[in-house]
């Protein structure tokens, strides 16, 4: 059900302020990438701290990117001032395009979207960064469905060059003809998918991180799993990339893909007993890894 962007045609209407919704994993990745690429960015999160924590990632990324080359320091200074930061939904009213990172929760979601539609104009697009959750459904909160869709980018978002823009059967196609536009001016490069659990990548890479924790859960090493998939020539090893997605999110995901599957996956269970002892991985230090400063230690 996947189509790449050669189907779709452009031009779209303009975008030149983009609303995030969330400051944390992947809401300070999209703002950040968003106002390098020169998008008028406003960020926003539930309080003054969240924000803050926020805004200490983009500014760390941006002067990063500065000193290994990517843009000039001014340049560096001149994008960061393009993100505007704030608690207040008021902030995001004249926003051309809204991207939503907050909690992996339907009904918190689909709170979020309902009040986005009363407050922004009716040619704003509303877009979801949900990893499982259906569009459908967020947008059925909406009076406008049809410019409701996903935007799902990956982690993390400076680095990974590919968004699923997600189409509901509610989706019209001047929201996915804008989505698919920003995707390009990012840098980045637009797969537009069908609604379905998981979409196309996690539905791929799921049942392979899935696989991992059932060799964990009967016993095989941490260690053992990386190193062979490394070696195999991925990147990460998957049960080092599920504690870089975050173990708590990993799990919401688990379950919407563990329904596909005639077989119970063993997965969820066994991810829930990591978060209830507070352990998500790396933002909290601990998954099947220990972590510090945000560097991969020895496994647990
Ligand atoms: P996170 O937990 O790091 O950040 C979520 C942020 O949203 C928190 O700072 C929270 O305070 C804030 N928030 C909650 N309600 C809010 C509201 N009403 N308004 C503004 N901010 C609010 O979560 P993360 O990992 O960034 O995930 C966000 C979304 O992105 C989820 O839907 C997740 O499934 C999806 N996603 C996550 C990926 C990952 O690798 N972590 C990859 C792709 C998608």
């Amino acid at each position: 059900r996947a189509t790449w962007v050669s189907n779709v045609q452009t031009p779209s209407q303009k975008v030149e302020k983009i609303a995030v919704l969330g400051a944390g994993t992947m809401g300070a990745g999209i703002a950040q990438a968003a106002a390098f690429s020169g998008f008028d960015v406003v960020l926003k999160d539930i309080n003054d701290e969240l924000v803050a924590g926020g805004r200490a990632r983009i500014e760390k990324l941006m002067r990063s990117a500065a000193k290994k080359g990517v843009l000039s320091a001014p340049a560096a200074e001149e994008r960061l001032a393009r993100i505007q930061y704030t608690t207040s939904i008021d902030d995001l009213t004249d926003a051309d395009l809204v991207i939503e990172a907050i909690v992996e929760k339907l009904n918190v979601k689909q709170d979020v979207f309902s009040e986005l539609d009363k407050q922004l104009s009716p040619r704003a697009v509303l877009a979801s960064n949900t990893s499982a959750l259906s569009i459908e459904q967020i947008g059925s909160a909406t009076k406008h469905p049809e410019r409701v869709a996903g935007l799902h980018f990956f982690n993390p978002v400076y680095k990974m060059p590919l968004v699923e823009v997600v189409r509901s059967p509610a989706t019209g196609d001047a929201a996915i003809r804008v989505l698919v536009d920003v995707v390009r001016q990012l840098g980045k490069v637009p797969l537009v998918v069908g609604e379905g659990p998981g979409f196309l990548v996690n539905r791929v890479l799921f049942p392979y991180m899935d696989e991992a924790v059932r060799m964990v859960s009967e016993g095989a090493e941490v260690t053992a799993i990386d190193r062979a998939a490394k070696k195999f020539g991925m990147p990460m090893g998957p049960l080092e990339l599920l504690d870089v997605v975050g173990l708590d999110v990993a799990r919401h995901v688990a379950d919407t893909i563990g329904s596909l599957s005639p077989e119970p996956s063993p997965t969820p269970e066994f991810l829930q007993r990591l978060i209830d002892q507070g352990h998500l991985g790396k933002k909290s230090g601990r998954g099947f890894y220990l972590w510090k400063d945000g560097k991969r230690q020895q496994p647990v």
